[in-house]
């Protein structure tokens, strides 16, 4: 009898979280993307060595990018009709870090998005009575005039311009919530650093960093997790550079591969996202942002946005996945060592260029409830409970709440926000805690 009950109150209980996507109305998505393939700072294998132009997105990576918004269009403009074919300016918005590489990647994706000449055309008009409008009267130095583009579109070929906005890297606190808005990571790195999770994980991979070593003939006793995270960043850029400079014997060995590139990323947790304390404070204005542009586009009716994008880094990528318990530094070690436990979600698959994670906002038709699903690279994740795709609004709203901090700054800086020591309603609370004590000393 009480099973039953029990398999009842399941039974209805999943039928009232089970979303049906194919009886859903695609309201938005939010996309965030690493930038594509870079050029490698070093020719060599040589970490002091700068590169010139290194850092910058390479000609494969703005092709990424490209490719990448493509297949945007064909999922939210052709398949599923989200977004309009032509940019509509209140329809999308794109916001990047302030780097070269992560901007010129939203460009790159935005023209394969809105592919040249899917925009509009000049009118008629305009084109053959008042051509004059077509000039800002420039007084050229020299006398041999510049023609006109024959095109009716605005941009030769039909290219297709959209703003990209960006906010400078000190003040990043969304893209880069662990970056320099959050000074305090120069404290946790160090800690991490000295930490028993650091030097057993850097254990765990001593073989593959041995044979790391032999192959690119490294001194191994001098590879540690830092240093092996910066050979790996130029290699990683290499392949996709000109994989001349790499042995053969590496590029054969997809499983070591895999297995440095685990490490690569394993690094990035260990030093950004290790402790609970750090996992929450550096994605919180993150979520932050994240659930208010949800909210706003649900209760907002006059909201047109269907298109919010954002282009950032592998650290970003990371920082994200773990916030919404995607991955992390234990799952990733546990999937590594063959110790995940059954049914655990991990994805452990490395943060590569263009990596890219799309929130989507739906309703269902049938019931009217908002619910979110997330893909991480074009594949459907397991989200909230993590045992099923879907997640309500409300309850992802919640976790949410009760996951980000209440005070990024507070915690991020300590030391300007702290009140001067002395100010009186701090000596009278520091009174108050002098008797307490004393009370408990008798
Ligand atoms: C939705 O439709 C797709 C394609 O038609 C199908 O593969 C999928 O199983 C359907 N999903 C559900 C939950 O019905
Ligand atoms: C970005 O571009 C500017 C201007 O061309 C250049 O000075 C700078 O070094 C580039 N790289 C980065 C990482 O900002
Ligand atoms: C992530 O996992 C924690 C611990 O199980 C849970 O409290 C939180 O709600 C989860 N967050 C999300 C976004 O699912
Ligand atoms: C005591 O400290 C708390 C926390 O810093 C502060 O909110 C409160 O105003 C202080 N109390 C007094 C009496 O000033």
């Amino acid at each position: 009898m009480k099973k039953s009950i029990i398999c009842l109150l399941l039974v209805s209980l999943a039928i009232a979280q089970g979303f049906d996507v194919n009886n859903s109305d695609l309201k938005m998505i939010v996309t965030l993307h690493r930038h594509g393939a870079r050029i490698p700072s070093s020719e060599k294998l040589d970490l002091k060595d700068k590169a010139p132009n290194s850092g910058e997105l390479s000609l494969v990576g703005q092709r990424q990018l490209f490719y990448l918004g493509q297949q945007l269009n064909k999922d939210y403009v052709q398949d599923t009709p989200l977004l309009s074919a032509k940019y509509n300016p209140s329809e999308i918005y794109y916001r990047s870090t302030d780097v070269n590489r992560t901007i010129m990647s939203a460009q790159c994706l935005l023209a394969g998005l809105y592919p040249a000449q899917s925009g509009d055309q000049i009118p008629d008009d305009i084109l053959n009575n008042k051509k004059e409008l077509l000039d800002v009267n420039f007084k050229l130095r020299g006398n041999t005039p510049v023609n006109q583009i024959a095109d009716k579109f605005p941009i030769q070929n039909g290219y297709q311009s959209i703003p990209i906005h960006v906010v400078e890297r000190s003040r990043d606190k969304i893209l880069l919530g662990y970056g320099d808005t959050c000074p305090e990571e120069e404290k946790w790195n160090p800690e991490n650093q000295q930490s028993e999770d650091w030097k057993r994980i850097t254990s765990e991979f001593k073989d593959q960093i041995q044979r790391f070593a032999t192959i690119f003939k490294l001194d191994a006793t001098k590879l540690d997790l830092y240093t092996v995270y910066n050979y790996m960043d130029i290699i990683i850029a290499q392949q996709y550079e000109n994989s001349q400079n790499i042995p053969a014997e590496y590029q054969n060995d997809a499983q070591l591969q895999f297995d440095m590139e685990i490490l690569y990323n394993l690094r990035i947790h260990l030093s950004l996202y290790k402790t609970p304390l750090q996992k929450r404070t550096t994605v919180t204005p993150f979520l932050n942002n994240l659930v208010q542009v949800l909210s706003d586009k649900v209760s907002n009716p006059k909201n047109k946005l269907k298109g919010y994008f954002l282009s950032a880094h592998d650290t970003t990528v990371n920082m994200v996945l773990q916030g919404l318990n995607l991955t992390s530094w234990e799952c990733i070690e546990q999937s590594f060592m063959k110790t995940l436990p059954k049914g655990t979600f991990c994805n452990f698959s490395p943060t590569r260029y263009g990596a890219n994670l799309i929130v989507e906002l739906r309703q269902d038709k049938a019931t009217t409830k908002n619910f979110i699903m997330v893909r991480y690279n074009g594949e459907y994740q397991m989200i909230c409970d993590q045992t099923t795709q879907y997640c309500d609004l409300d309850e992802f709203k919640n976790r949410v709440a009760n996951f980000v901090v209440p005070n990024y700054d507070e915690i991020c800086n300590p030391d300007t926000t702290e009140k001067p020591l002395y100010s009186s309603s701090n000596y009278l609370n520091y009174s108050i805690l002098a008797v307490i004590i004393s009370a408990f000393l008798i």
